[in-house]
């Protein structure tokens, strides 16, 4: 399965795909520039390399072509890129999911839930794209500051939101390839509450002296 990850080339993403990559996911970074997204690929093969992992090959570009060859598409961008980012590969994502990393944060109040008016950044990338491609959220409360390390267990779950159950069993998946464990979180609409949940972990960051606070469901 091939995973194209807009704005691959930030720290979220980036550390994402390196988890995939080694999961044996083939792996696309895409960028607004594609000489910027193949460097980051190139450098992501090379820790690969020097970590002795066996990974596949990872390869960059910009967004458009890395989201037309993709079967699923993540979207790892600030939120304010959030809007050109998929205006830019829409026409190439029919048919297929966009699994939308983005929390709609407001800088510089970071630790401050703040809802666009869709309800959440995912529920916003759902209207905007329509029937061209179905939105799933996850990963929100995954600190980047955890992921560079794929032998590093990241203590966090992640709450996966979503329409179809189908697309959401796909993101569950990604999580286990990443080393984590994906919960079901509901409808799509629940994306309010997991995006805002990470100005909750930030503001517990500052307050603690922390990078990577995270969250996890117990009684299960
Ligand atoms: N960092 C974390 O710990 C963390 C944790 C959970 C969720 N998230 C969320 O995940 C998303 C990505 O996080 P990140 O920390 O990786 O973000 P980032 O490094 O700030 O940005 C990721 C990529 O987005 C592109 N980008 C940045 N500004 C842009 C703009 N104004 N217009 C268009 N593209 C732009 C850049 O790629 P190119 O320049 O190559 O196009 C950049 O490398 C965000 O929505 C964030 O809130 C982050």
């Amino acid at each position: 399965m091939k995973i194209a990850v807009l704005g691959g080339t930030g720290s979220e993403g980036r550390g994402l795909g390196l988890r995939w990559a080694i999961s044996g996911y083939e792996v696309l970074i895409g960028s607004r520039d594609a000489a910027r997204g193949a460097r980051a690929a190139n450098e992501m093969n090379e820790e690969l390399t020097h970590d002795g992992a066996r990974a596949m090959q990872i390869r960059g570009g910009d967004n458009p072509s890395m989201a037309s060859e993709a079967d699923i598409v993540v979207l790892s961008v600030p939120y304010k890129a959030q809007q050109a980012t998929l205006k830019a590969v829409r026409d190439v994502l029919h048919g297929k999911l966009l699994i939308s990393v983005v929390v709609p944060l407001q800088p510089p109040k970071v630790s401050h839930v703040w809802r666009p008016p869709a309800g959440s950044a995912a529920q916003e990338a759902q209207e905007y794209l329509a029937d061209a491609a179905r939105v799933v959220a996850a990963f929100q409360n995954i600190s980047a500051e955890l992921l560079p390390d794929p032998h590093h267990e990241v203590d966090c779950d992640v709450l996966i939101c979503g329409d179809n159950r189908d697309d959401k069993a796909v993101a569950i998946e990604l999580s286990q390839a990443a080393g984590l464990r994906g919960l079901d979180a509901g409808p799509l609409q629940n994306a309010s509450v997991v995006e805002g949940l990470t100005a909750v972990l930030i503001g517990l960051n500052i307050r603690h002296k922390v990078k990577h606070s995270g969250i996890r469901i117990t009684g299960l």
